[in-house]
C-alpha cells in the first residue's frame, strides 16, 4: 500500500527536468577565465588585471604579492612555494621550485641538545627556524618567463594595500588573537600586528603595514635582486646577527629558484601533473592515484566505507614510502619514476586487503624501481589563452616563526622545521623522515605542497592544490578523484567533506559529514577513525567541454573567493 501511494506521488524524471531542479553546490562560472583564491581581495585584484588584459600568470604573481598583505598569515614575501604553469598551445608544463633553502652554516644536528634529542622550539619559533626564502625570486622568475607585466606593475596593487590598508575580516582578527602568545614576544612583529597602544586589532578596523608598502616599493624599483643583495637583504642579515640566526648575506645573495620538470601521471585517461621534488605531492598523489586506479571507485561510490578503506590503504603505503625515499633531488636519489609506476602501484595493490586494513606497523617503505635517471596558501588561475596556474605557497605555520624582520615589515617562515631533524622524530605534521630529508647546507627542505594541473585530451582540465601540510597531498587528490571518478562540479568537488591518512599515526582522520554507519563499518574492517578538524583549503577550478570556467571556493576559509571574466 505504501508502495503504491509512494509511486503516486513521485515526480518523473521529464517533470523533474523542467522543474529544473539540480546540484546541492553551485560553482561560480567565467566566460574568458577564472581566479581561486583564498582572500576576496586578492582574487579582486587578480581579476582586474585579467580584465585589463594580462595573462593568467600577470594574474598570479599580482595576486602572490597581494596576498602577502591582505592574509599575511600565508601570504609571504619571507617564505616559498612551487608555482605549476601549463600552456595547452606549446603543450608545455613546467614547474617553478622556489622552496626556501637551508643556510650554509646549517648541520644536520641543529635542532638537537647536547643529549641528542631534538627540541622542537628551535625548528619552530627562533631566528635558525627560517630558510632562505624563495618567494619574490619564484613569482619574478614566473612573470619574467610567461607573463606580460613589468615587476612593478605586479607589485603595484599589493603596495597600495599595504600603503592604504583594508578593512579587517573576521578572519584575520581571530588569527591573531590565536596567535597572539607567539606575535607578541618580537618587537619587530609587535610594530606591525599590534596596534600603537598595544592593544589587538579588531575586525572592521583598517590595518596598514608601511614598512612592508616600502620593502615592496624598493623591490619594484630596483628589482627582485633587491630582496637578495640590496637593502631588503641587510635587513635580514641585521635581524639575524641581532638574535643569533645562521642566515647570512651571502645565503640571500646565493639564492636562486629552480626549474623543474613536474611529476607525470595517467588516470583513467587523464593527464596528472603535480610538484616534482623537492616536494612529495606530485610523486605520493599519482603514486595513490595509481593505486586506486585498479578499483571501480565510482561504483563504490563516494565516500562509503569501501572507498575510504582503499583510499586509506593506498595513502598509508604512499607516506610509507615518503618517509624513507622523498627528499631534495638536488641532494639525494629519489626513486621517482618507481614510485610512480604503474607496475609498482600494482604491487602495492596486490598488499591491499579488500575487507581489512592493514596495521601501518606492518607496512614498512616498499621498494619501488631505483632512479633510472638523474634528474599555504594556494590559488589557482586560468585564462581563455591555453595558460593554467596552480600555486601553492607558504610560511608554513600560520604567521611563520613569528619573527617580523624589522624595518622590513614581513614574516620569516618557520619551513625548518619540514627536515627530519633527527631520523623518526616527526615534524609538527606528525610527519616521520630519515637520511633523505636530514638537514644540509644548501638544500631544500622536503615538501608536501601539491600544485596540480589535469589535463583532458591535452586541454587544462583541473587546476587545483591545497594548504595543510600533510594533508596537502591527500585533499589535492580528493578534488581529483571527487571530479573525475564522482563526476562532481567544481564547488560540490571542493565543498566534500575529506578524509586523510598518513601511515603514522594509524588512524584515517575524518571531517564531520561522514555518517556514523560508514565510520563504525571502517572500525569493524580495523581502522582507527577519528573525527577531527577541517582539512585543507583547495580553490580549484574546471575547464567544461565548452570552454566555460568553473570555480569552486574552499568554504573552509571564510574568505575564500572565486571570479569569473
Ligand atoms: O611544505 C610543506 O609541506 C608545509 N610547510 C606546508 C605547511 C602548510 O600547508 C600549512 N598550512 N596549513
Amino acid at each position: 500500500m505504501l508502495f503504491t501511494a509512494c509511486s503516486l506521488i513521485s515526480v518523473s524524471a521529464g517533470a523533474q527536468s523542467a522543474i529544473l531542479e539540480g546540484e546541492r553546490f553551485h560553482p561560480t562560472t567565467g566566460e574568458h577565465g577564472m581566479v581561486a583564491t583564498s582572500h576576496y581581495l586578492a582574487s579582486q585584484i587578480a581579476h582586474d588585471v585579467m580584465e585589463n588584459g594580462g595573462n593568467a600568470v600577470d594574474a598570479a604573481v599580482t595576486a602572490g604579492f597581494a596576498l602577502a598583505v591582505a592574509q599575511p598569515r600565508s601570504g609571504n614575501i619571507g617564505g616559498g612555494g612551487f608555482m605549476l604553469i601549463s600552456d595547452e598551445n606549446s603543450g608545455d608544463v613546467v614547474a617553478i621550485d622556489y622552496r626556501e633553502k637551508a643556510p650554509a652554516a646549517a648541520t644536520e644536528t641543529m635542532f638537537q641538545n647536547a643529549d641528542g634529542e631534538v627540541v622542537p622550539e628551535r625548528s619552530r619559533f627562533t631566528h635558525n627556524a627560517a630558510g632562505v626564502p624563495g618567494t619574490v625570486a619564484g613569482l619574478s622568475l614566473a612573470l619574467e618567463r610567461y607573463g606580460t607585466l613589468t615587476l612593478a606593475d605586479a607589485l603595484a596593487p599589493a603596495i597600495k594595500l599595504a600603503d592604504d590598508g583594508f578593512i579587517i575580516p573576521p578572519r584575520f582578527a581571530e588569527g591573531l588573537e590565536q596567535s597572539q602568545d607567539r606575535l607578541k614576544q618580537w618587537d619587530s612583529t609587535r610594530k606591525v600586528f599590534y596596534k600603537p597602544d598595544g592593544s589587538l586589532y579588531h575586525a572592521g578596523e583598517r590595518f596598514r603595514q608601511p614598512e612592508l608598502a616600502a620593502t615592496l616599493r624598493r623591490i619594484a624599483e630596483l628589482g627582485p635582486r633587491e630582496f637578495y643583495e640590496g637593502e631588503t637583504a641587510q635587513l635580514i642579515a641585521d635581524e639575524m646577527a641581532a638574535h643569533g640566526g645562521l642566515m647570512s648575506a651571502e645565503d640571500l645573495a646565493a639564492y636562486h629558484p629552480s626549474i623543474r620538470e613536474p611529476v607525470h601521471g595517467r588516470y583513467r585517461g587523464y593527464d596528472v601533473y603535480a610538484m616534482s621534488p623537492p616536494s612529495s605531492g606530485g610523486a605520493h598523489i599519482v603514486q595513490i592515484l595509481n593505486i586506486l586506479e585498479g578499483y571501480d571507485i565510482h561504483a563504490m561510490g563516494f565516500n562509503s566505507a569501501r572507498t575510504i578503506h582503499l583510499m586509506s590503504e593506498a595513502m598509508k603505503r604512499a607516506y610509507a614510502d615518503r618517509a624513507e625515499y622523498l627528499g631534495d633531488t638536488d641532494f639525494v636519489d629519489v626513486p621517482l619514476e618507481g614510485i610512480v609506476s604503474k607496475d609498482y602501484a600494482n604491487e602495492l595493490r596486490d598488499g591491499i586487503d579488500l575487507e581489512r586494513a592493514t596495521p601501518s606497523q606492518e607496512i614498512a617503505a616498499g621498494d619501488p624501481l631505483p632512479y633510472e635517471s638523474n634528474e599555504t596558501t594556494h590559488f589557482s588561475i586560468a585564462d581563455d589563452s591555453g595558460l593554467a596556474v596552480s600555486n601553492t605557497y607558504t610560511l608554513n605555520f600560520s604567521y611563520g616563526s613569528g619573527i617580523v624582520v624589522d624595518g622590513a615589515g614581513f614574516l620569516l617562515n618557520n619551513e625548518m622545521d619540514d627536515f627530519s631533524a633527527k631520523t623518526g622524530t616527526p615534524n609538527a605534521y606528525g610527519l616521520i623522515g630519515g637520511e633523505a630529508n636530514r638537514i644540509e647546507p644548501e638544500k631544500r627542505m622536503l615538501s608536501s605542497m601539491t600544485p596540480t594541473i589535469v589535463q583532458k585530451d591535452g586541454k587544462n582540465f583541473l587546476v587545483t592544490g591545497s594548504p595543510g601540510g600533510s594533508r596537502i597531498i591527500t585533499t589535492t587528490l580528493q578534488v581529483v578523484m571527487n571530479v573525475i571518478d564522482h563526476g562532481m562540479n567544481i564547488q560540490s568537488a571542493v565543498s566534500a567533506p575529506r578524509i586523510h591518512h598518513q601511515w603514522l599515526p594509524d588512524e584515517i582522520r575524518v571531517e564531520d559529514g561522514i555518517s556514523p554507519d560508514t565510520l563504525a563499518l571502517l572500525e569493524a574492517m580495523g581502522h582507527t577513525v577519528s573525527q577531527q578538524d577541517a582539512m585543507g583549503a583547495a580553490q580549484s577550478i574546471r575547464i567544461e567541454d565548452d570552454g566555460t570556467f568553473t570555480g569552486g571556493a574552499d568554504p573552509r576559509r571564510s574568505t575564500s573567493s572565486a571570479l569569473g571574466l
